[in-house]
């Protein structure tokens, strides 16, 4: 029998079993998922975005099906903070092998140093995500993205206070995303995660109208793959902390190719809207690929695209 590929993979200082980590906004708190996957075969989980206070998020039409992919304009919708710290997270860490990475949202720069210090609170989780790249809202999100300025002043603020590792979550939306990393990594980001989705547009030729209320919305899934590929292996050459790298990984090989371009670990989002065991299969078949291909630790294949 062939030895027993090594899966682990550390990111900021925390050990994952594995580099393929469920994305937000496509596994809920995690509790949804506790009967559909087992927790201890895939390296953890990112909320959905947490505010400060709850999120009704926007009107539907929220979600279309596009080529090879979809648009979403859901608008952040969600509990708050405080209700998942109280609701969610005593049930989490009951759940056997359940790594929690929370997705942090604000509108202002207070909101989203407040949301890092009720969750600095509760025990249990193991790095904060911040969003900095939501493309759905009127304000906030996006617009920290895409200023340097505004991103590396929102990093410097919430890593302050952040008592967990922080990741930060780039937007594609931008010239050129490796300077954004640059901005992060010099304002104290001890990772960071890209891609959220692309903004974009749908339109019904019959109604004339846009597919999506919210009129724009967000493209994800295989269509964007080759762009965020390209992006994760700028970022990857750009800074020194780790890249988590995600956009349309709906098999192993996917997710191979993302390492291969310089990522420590990946997200799997849409995916998992067609087959909710994704992030398993994924997961597994990450090592079965690795075994067959003679790769004895995964994180050999971080940056190990050939020239
Ligand atoms: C329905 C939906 C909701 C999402 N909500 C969030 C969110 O709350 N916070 C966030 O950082 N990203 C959110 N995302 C972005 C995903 O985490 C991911 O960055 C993106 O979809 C690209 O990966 P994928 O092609 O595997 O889906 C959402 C994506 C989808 C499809």
């Amino acid at each position: 029998m062939s030895k027993a590929v090594d899966m682990s993979v550390t990111l900021a200082g925390v050990t994952l079993r594995s580099p393929v980590i469920a994305a937000s906004g496509t596994f809920g708190y995690g509790v949804e998922f506790e009967d559909i996957i087992a927790m201890e075969k895939i390296g953890g989980f990112v909320t959905k975005g947490l505010s400060r206070e709850p999120m009704a998020g926007n009107q539907a039409p929220r979600i279309i099906e596009t080529a090879a992919g979809m648009i979403n304009a859901i608008g952040l919708q969600n509990m708050g903070v405080r209700a998942f710290v109280n609701e969610k997270m005593p049930h989490l860490q009951r759940m056997a092998g359940a790594v929690v990475i929370a997705n942090v949202f604000g509108f202002t720069m207070e909101d989203c140093v407040e949301v890092i210090r009720v969750l600095n609170d509760a025990p249990g989780i193991a790095m904060y995500e911040l969003n900095a790249s939501c493309p759905n809202t009127s304000h906030g999100g996006m617009v920290f993205g895409t200023d340097p300025e505004l991103l590396g002043d929102l990093v410097e603020a919430t890593k302050k206070v952040a008592t967990r590792p922080l990741m930060v979550k780039l937007s594609p939306n931008v010239t050129s995303i490796a300077a954004m990393a640059r901005v992060a990594e010099a304002a104290g980001a001890d990772a960071v995660s890209l891609v959220n989705t692309f903004l974009s547009l749908a339109i019904d030729v019959e109604t004339r109208r846009p597919r999506i209320a919210n009129v724009t919305g967000g493209l994800s899934g295989p269509a964007i793959k080759p762009i965020a590929v390209r992006m994760v292996h700028e970022v990857w050459r750009a800074v020194k902390i780790p890249v988590v790298g995600m956009g349309g990984i709906v098999r192993a090989e996917d997710a191979v190719e993302f390492l291969l371009a310089g990522a420590t670990a990946v997200e799997v989002g849409t995916a998992s809207y067609a087959d909710p065991r994704a992030v398993e299969v994924i997961s597994t078949g990450l090592r079965r690929w690795c075994g067959a291909h003679g790769v004895e630790a995964v994180r050999e294949l971080t940056g190990a695209m050939a020239r």
